[in-house]
């Protein structure tokens, strides 16, 4: 089994290497880290081949960079071929509005994480994972999107379009890559615990912990479900957000609470 993992160093991607290491684990596993805390990541592949007698590449990147992404790739596939799976997992959520002057960098660093993110992660190994579909290789590209892209959520205006556009992207490839033999898996989580929740101050429900999370969504990945809602309570919420018609949408959703605003570097 041989993975690429971006947004490795934390939190969903961090977990979901985890997850492949101890579901996989042999000397024919490789797992690439990708994030830009090369500590994190160190540490993460010495803990990994430490206790699974597995592989690590550790990739320390900015997903903005699409030239160290095709580097990254060049390198893991000279290396051990193409990978099996690719993961884009790198992502970050702030609050904005739109009527504050300096929340405009902050919707810029947003988009540019984790929708361009996402094409500059998967770009450079669609040609090898081709090559790889025709003998017969597994090839699947899965990208980590949200719940929070299936409507405009108040004071998340960059984290919601984000996701609406990441959600809309993996859907385009997913039918491009059908004569590539190439699966894409779109997964929508609900609030799973990471440091990127842990600074929400509001209830969250069905929050569910990262590795159970991870469990699942490699199970999805495995039965190459093409869009799936972890957990799956949340996917019940989403199909509602779905139905709702704008005008009682303003109505539910005005009191909502407000995901803190943060610097995104
Ligand atoms: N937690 C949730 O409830 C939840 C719900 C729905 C969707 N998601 C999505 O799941 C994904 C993972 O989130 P998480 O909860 O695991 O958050 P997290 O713990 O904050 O992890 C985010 C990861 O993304 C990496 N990252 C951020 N910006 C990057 C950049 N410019 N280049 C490379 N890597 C970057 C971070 O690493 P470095 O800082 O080291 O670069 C970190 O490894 C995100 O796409 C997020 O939107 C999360």
């Amino acid at each position: 089994m041989k993975v690429f993992i971006t947004g490795a160093s934390s939190g969903i991607g961090e977990a979901l290497a985890y997850e492949y290491a101890k579901r996989y684990q042999n000397e024919n596993t490789i797992i690439g880290l990708a994030a830009r805390r090369s500590e994190h990541l160190q540490l993460l592949q010495q803990t990994l081949e430490a206790c699974y007698n597995i592989k690590c590449a550790i990739y320390p990147l900015d997903v903005r960079d699409s030239a160290v992404l095709v580097a990254a790739a060049n390198e893991f596939i000279q290396q051990y071929g193409a990978p099996n799976i690719v993961i884009g997992s790198a992502g970050v959520s702030s609050g904005t509005l739109t009527e504050y002057a300096e929340d405009t960098n902050a919707f810029q660093a947003v988009m540019d994480i984790n929708v361009t993110g996402l094409v500059n992660t998967f770009q450079p190994f669609i040609n090898a994972m081709r090559l790889a579909a025709q003998r017969g290789e597994t090839a699947q590209l899965v990208g980590i999107a949200s719940v929070a892209g299936i409507r405009g959520l108040p004071g998340a205006g960059a984290y919601s379009a984000s996701k609406a556009a990441a959600i809309a992207y993996l859907e385009s490839l997913r039918v491009e890559m059908l004569h590539h033999n190439i699966a894409i898996t779109t997964i929508a989580p609900g609030y799973i615990r990471t440091p990127m929740t842990d600074i929400n101050t509001y209830k969250m429900p069905f929050l569910m912990d990262a590795d159970i999370a991870a469990h699942k969504f490699v199970n999805a990945i495995e039965r190459k479900k093409r869009f799936v809602v972890i957990p799956w309570q949340m996917g019940w919420v989403a199909r509602l957000m779905r139905l709702i018609p704008p005008v009682l949408w303003d109505f539910l959703a005005k009191n909502a609470p407000h995901k803190p605003r943060i610097d995104v570097q």
